[in-house]
């Protein structure tokens, strides 16, 4: 059985691709601050949860870990640039530390989901591939692209390095963001029937469903090393490229409900159209779900009430509640409580 230690293990990407890992049979570490709550993973027996902040991680967890999928991070740009050293300390510097130890410990691959939002803005109808030349716009992106060019020269026959630059996420997750494109325009719909619009519509973006992503993840662990070893790959397909405009129309479509469009925001400097071929030609792999799968998935999950719109399922508001908190918990705290000591 190969146990496979995963960063981020409770975030939205995370959560589904834990119970993926133990389907398929692997023992998973599972390491994360839990800053969404322990709760989004199931207990099993061959999981174990490590409560610990990744700037921190200590060399015991890599003992017999045979891979590395280092999903930690600050997750988005808003949250990036409220909180920029803490962004580049965990996203670049901490990924980079652990996978320097999990190289030295031994570990035999590792793998860097990154994103193609490190493509950040791409003129006219240019398509870009791994082969492009990067653009980031944000602290964000700058810090999964600085994780990428101190990374992959680790990569040697006894170490296999791989980046996966992820579409825009969408999708059901029981850690759920509803601060991702699709995940937002489709709650919107469902909340008061209104698909919130960031002007001006005609920015490009590439999907993918977090099911499929994860899937990607599992396929890189067993991949043959000649094909990935020191490779990029973008996750996502051709078909997934929308413009918002377009995307809120295909959504729209796709629900039971009458929706309008409400624009909000200054215009989106971020536009990018990606190419998939590479990741199809090396391992055969397509994505499986669509954009109107995962309105109508998301949408039936609320109408069940199995998720809804919480602070939690907003990244950074999450983070601001949780930083207010803390001061405030501090102010108050004697003798380890509050009321009751
Ligand atoms: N969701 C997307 O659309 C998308 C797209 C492209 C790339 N990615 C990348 O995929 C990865 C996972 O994204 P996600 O959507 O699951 O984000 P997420 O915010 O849901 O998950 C990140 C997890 O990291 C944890 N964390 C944060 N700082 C930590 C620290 N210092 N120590 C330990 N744990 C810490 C959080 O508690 C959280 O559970 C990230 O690297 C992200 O940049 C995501």
């Amino acid at each position: 059985m190969k146990t496979i230690l995963v960063t981020g293990a409770g975030g939205y990407i995370g959560s589904t691709l834990v119970p993926k890992l133990l389907l398929k049979g692997y023992r998973v570490l599972a390491v994360d601050r839990y800053f969404f709550g322990t709760d989004k993973l199931e207990a099993h027996e061959h999981l174990t949860l490590i409560k610990e902040d990744t700037r921190r991680l200590g060399t015991q967890y890599f003992e017999g870990v045979d891979a590395v999928i280092d999903l930690v991070a600050i997750s988005n740009d808003p949250s990036g640039d409220l909180f920029p050293v803490a962004t580049y300390e965990i996203n670049h510097m901490s990924r980079l530390n652990t996978a320097q130890t999990a190289k030295r410990m031994g570990v035999k691959r590792y793998i860097l989901p990154s994103s193609c939002s490190i493509y950040g803005f791409v003129e006219g109808d240019r398509v870009v591939d791994e082969r492009s030349g990067t653009n980031p716009l944000t602290t964000y992106a700058r810090a999964n692209e600085r994780a990428e060019q101190d990374i992959l020269p680790l990569a040697d026959d006894d170490f296999t390095v791989v980046v996966l630059r992820q579409s825009t996420v969408y999708g059901y997750s029981p850690r759920m963001r509803f601060d991702l494109a699709i995940n937002s325009m489709t709650m919107g719909a469902w909340e008061d029937g209104v698909i919130p619009l960031n002007r001006s519509g005609e920015q490009w973006r590439p999907f993918v469903h977090v099911q499929d992503t994860a899937e990607v993840m599992c396929l890189m662990l067993e991949a043959e090393q000649e094909r990935i070893n020191g490779h990029i790959f973008n996750v996502g397909s051709n078909g997934s490229n929308y413009q918002l405009g377009p995307l809120a129309e295909e959504i729209a479509a796709a629900l039971p409900v009458q929706v309008r469009i409400e624009w909000y925001g200054d215009p989106d400097h971020r536009s990018y159209r990606v190419n998939f071929d590479k990741i199809e030609r090396t391992l055969g792999w397509k994505a499986q779900r669509t954009v109107a799968d995962g309105a109508r998935e998301i949408y039936d999950a609320l109408f069940s009430g199995r998720i809804s719109k919480r602070e939690q399922t907003i990244t950074l508001k999450w983070y601001q509640e949780l930083t207010k908190w803390h001061k405030i918990v501090k102010e108050c705290e004697m003798y380890g409580g509050i009321v009751e000591i």
